[in-house]
């Protein structure tokens, strides 16, 4: 191969390799977005009416990831009782809201939308969409942190009636 060619190649490559870290960096901000939230004195209140089905968002709380997940009908009509009810129902919508870290050793699971569920890339533990540990090491469902329902705001930090509910039925510490 001569110089020049071997120069397009590499220009061809890393226009290539450019165009694909673009995109996927473009996907990894698009997945960690925010949903519109305001944080005050340990509450983080989330506006739910701006999630998008199977689009994982990341939200922080008291320094800790808290996924949320609105669940498309399909995920909703496949679910079992036990799947069902660790789910958040505001209106017609169903949502996973659960910390984000793994119940093994506390990496952050990825959220894969084709397959609807959580791998946790550290030592290849698994969660379903409703964050219950389906594949070992993690020994529990990924926690429920108190939250609070107000409308379609979503308040993190405050223990509500739906959370009560949850704790005293044991889905959640
Ligand atoms: S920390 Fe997730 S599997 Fe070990």
């Amino acid at each position: 191969m001569t110089k020049g060619r071997r120069g397009f190649m590499g220009k061809a490559f890393g226009a290539v390799a450019g165009v694909g870290a673009v995109a996927s960096l473009y996907a990894m901000k698009r997945s960690w977005d925010p949903l519109p939230s305001v944080k005050a004195a340990g509450f983080t209140m989330v506006d739910l009416t701006a999630a998008e089905p199977n689009v994982l968002v990341v939200e922080k709380w008291r320094g800790k990831p808290v996924f949320i997940l609105k669940k498309t009908p399909e995920m909703v009509a496949a679910q079992n009782e036990e799947q069902t009810a660790r789910d958040i129902v505001v209106g017609n919508d169903h949502f996973l809201v659960c910390i984000g870290l793994c119940t093994h050793l506390g990496c952050i699971p990825a959220y894969r939308p084709d397959k609807h569920d959580f791998k946790c890339a550290c030592h290849g533990g698994e969660f379903d969409a409703s964050g219950i540990d389906t594949l070992l090491p993690p020994p529990s469902p990924m926690e429920i942190p108190p939250f609070k329902v107000d409308g379609t705001t979503l308040v993190l930090g405050e223990a509500g009636p739906e959370y009560e509910k949850m704790k005293s039925s044991g889905i959640t510490v």
